[in-house]
């Protein structure tokens, strides 16, 4: 029986992963640790217990609630403050010590218990300055990329060639100390560890807000008719992000623990790619296609610090690794989406209105 601890648990990502597992595989024991911060994150711990998922209160900051856990095989590390915007303007305390101590309990955790490591990194450790400054020009409904030479920079999108020189918000940067500490682990202490440079992810179960998870908010501001806004780059809605569904993201990570004998060490980007990526206007069309619903988008031209108006994951490396590439379209998505807000309407509507 292989024993599986994914911190963050009750999340969207690290509920679905946890629900996945245990629909797909058998002689796993899957324990669930979260604070419950995240508003919403409550309503998963039903679905935890409905497909024997055991559920843990409890808090990476202190370690002593993963340490009461005891040994497992693998930990999946879902637990975060996720937003790019957090810290500006207030305190950066909670997103450091979750973010970056929550990172080093886990560590610590497995070095003296053994077991392997998935991180849950992001796009977001490449600097805001160096993709602002992508050239792209405004065409029909969305922002193109123009040829560049630019490192790291193709028509598949950006890759883990792309320079990481410049800041990149105190998300960005706690998700990059994070890579670098798993790293000296793998190197210290022979610690196995697969870390995924996440692009927007998403599916059902995501209680999406205005700094993050925009793919369930649009859904769900069109069902319940409340307000939306295109925000930043002149407020048009043409800012760009390539899309992954979390069961895409599950079946990779299959993979990449079947491999992890052969493969112990590894960063990646991964993300839907050119093929799953929407501007914001176009996700607007592809909304009001699938709920039969219009509301008024508002527009705030104001561009905020950690904006950025493109970004599409080049998934070769990952890719040329596992064989693996998304397979679940914007419109599944969307879709999917929409029918889990029918269904579960009365649950949902505090968590997405204004
Ligand atoms: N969703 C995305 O688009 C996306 C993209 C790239 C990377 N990621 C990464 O994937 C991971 C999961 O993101 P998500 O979208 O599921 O976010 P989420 O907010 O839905 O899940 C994170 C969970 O962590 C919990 N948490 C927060 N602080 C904690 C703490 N101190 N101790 C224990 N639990 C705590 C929250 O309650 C929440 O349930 C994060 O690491 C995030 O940075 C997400």
């Amino acid at each position: 029986m292989k024993r599986i601890l994914i911190t963050g648990g009750a999340g969207f990502v690290g509920s679905s992963l946890a629900v996945l597992t245990k629909q797909y595989q058998t002689n796993v024991e899957v324990i669930c640790l979260d604070n419950l911060s995240r508003k919403g994150s409550e309503l998963n711990l039903a679905r935890l217990q409905q497909n024997g998922i055991k559920f843990v209160h409890g808090d990476v900051r202190n370690k002593e609630d993963l340490e009461r856990i005891g040994a497992v095989d693998w930990l999946i590390e879902c637990s975060a403050e996720p937003s790019v915007h957090a810290g500006y303007g207030e305190s950066p305390s909670y997103l450091i010590n979750t973010n970056l101590l929550g990172l080093i309990h886990c560590l610590e955790f497995l070095r003296q218990s053994g077991g392997d490591l998935i991180f849950l990194s992001t796009s977001r450790v490449y600097p805001i300055a160096k993709l602002r400054d992508l050239p792209l020009i405004p065409e029909n409904r969305r922002f193109i990329l123009k040829n560049t030479d630019c490192k790291g920079v193709s028509p598949r999108g950006i890759s883990e060639d792309f320079t990481l020189e410049g800041s990149r918000s105190l998300y960005g940067a706690t998700k990059l100390c994070a890579e670098l500490l798993i790293q000296e682990y793998h190197q210290m202490y022979g610690m196995r560890a697969i870390i995924n440079r996440c692009g927007v992810l998403a599916g059902p179960w995501q209680m999406g807000k205005v700094d993050q998870g925009f793919m369930a908010l649009w859904v769900a501001r069109h069902f319940f008719a409340e307000p939306l806004q295109y925000m930043g780059f002149g407020g048009e809605g043409l800012q760009v992000r390539d899309v992954l569904h979390v069961k895409d993201l599950f079946r990779l990570l299959q993979i990449q623990m079947q491999q992890i004998s052969s493969h112990s060490f590894g960063t990646y980007n991964v993300g839907g790619g050119n093929e799953n990526s929407v501007s914001l206007l176009e996700l607007t069309q592809m909304v009001e296609e699938c709920t039969r619903k219009t509301i008024h988008i508002g527009q705030d031209p104001k561009t905020r610090d950690a904006d950025i108006p493109f970004y599409v994951t080049d998934f070769t490396k990952v890719n040329q690794k596992t064989q693996w590439q998304p397979e679940i379209t914007i419109p599944m998505i969307i879709e999917e989406i929409h029918t889990w807000i029918q269904k579960n309407a009365t649950l949902l509507r505090p968590i997405f209105q204004v």
